[in-house]
């Protein structure tokens, strides 16, 4: 089923949950009027609170913590499944957002819709799980490397490290695209255009994470030098795909800007 948004005057009743997150606030930035949840107004591991006629919910809130999910699978699997289908259960047009790391990684060209996935990491079968949990009424967002203005994220850390250190040292053999928020969010508008089920949403380009933090250095004038070490060296608890390009196979997806052109605009937002 296909739902017709109209909202010719801008009274649409939307909810962001997940509000107090980096794609929370890009959400509520990109998308006016917006009744921005945090975990303090919805812990969505609990049923909805009565929030009345809704026209669209933008769900954003999840157990995002990937290696910490490894340690409490049963805690992420509340937040990304159970989360997901109470934000369902509210029974309005649903936006879910889901991850890269559903796949594992093995292919060397983009992942589009039509993949299987097979996740490696316990965070990677949650959010998995979560997809199924939106239901077929609902557009999923499969997204990667996320990076925003606010809330953790690789950016600002490497701003933060590379402003004490004279280098760093960072994975060279994970391939990905870098997605800033700002951009997903604005496409999230052209996307409830299109029908529901799973798109894959990520920016144009793609990079290792060094090469991810040697663009971030060189944007900010920043004299720091990346030391490229593999994912084996870092020996972190839970496997991330060594290649999670996405790219969409279906009519009209929204295309995003290139990566670097997401960094320098966090970085603008950012100064
Ligand atoms: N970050 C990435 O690189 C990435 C990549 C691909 C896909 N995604 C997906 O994109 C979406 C947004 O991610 P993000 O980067 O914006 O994550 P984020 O910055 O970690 O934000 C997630 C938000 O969810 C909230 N939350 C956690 N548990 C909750 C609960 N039980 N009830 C209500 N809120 C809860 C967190 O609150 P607290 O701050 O209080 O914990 C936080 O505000 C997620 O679905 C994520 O899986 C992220």
């Amino acid at each position: 089923m296909e739902h017709a948004i109209a909202d010719p005057l801008g009274t649409r009743r939307v909810v962001v949950t997940g509000a107090g997150g980096q794609l929370g606030a890009a959400l509520c930035g990109s998308f006016a009027g917006a009744r921005a949840l945090t975990r303090a107004d919805w812990d969505v591991t609990m049923p909805p609170p009565p929030l009345g006629e809704l026209d669209l919910v933008l769900h954003a809130a999840a157990w995002t913590d990937v290696d910490g999910a490894e340690a409490d699978p049963q805690g992420a699997a509340a937040v990304n499944v159970g989360g997901t289908q109470h934000a369902a259960e509210l029974g309005a047009p649903l936006v879910a957002f889901s991850t890269d790391y559903v796949f594992d990684g093995d292919k060397r060209t983009p992942y589009v819709e039509s993949d299987a996935p097979n996740p490696r990491s316990a965070y990677g079968r949650t959010k998995l799980h979560g997809e199924a949990a939106a239901g077929d009424d609902a557009w999923i967002v499969r997204t990667s490397w996320l990076f925003g203005w606010s809330g953790k994220n690789f950016v600002r850390t490497m701003l933060a490290l590379g402003r004490e250190r004279d280098e760093v040292a960072v994975v060279d053999d994970q391939r990905g695209s870098p997605t800033y928020v700002g951009h997903l969010a604005d496409a999230v508008h052209e996307l409830i255009e299109l029908p529901q089920g799973i798109w894959h949403i990520a920016a144009a380009g793609d990079c290792t994470w060094a090469e991810f933090a040697e663009a971030i250095f060189e944007e900010a004038g920043i004299a720091c030098r990346v030391r490229r070490i593999t994912t084996a060296e870092l020996a972190r608890p839970a496997p991330r795909p060594a290649y999670s390009v996405l790219r969409s196979e279906r009519d009209g997806a929204p295309r995003l800007p290139h990566w670097r052109e997401g960094l320098r605009a966090c970085l603008t937002r950012l100064a």
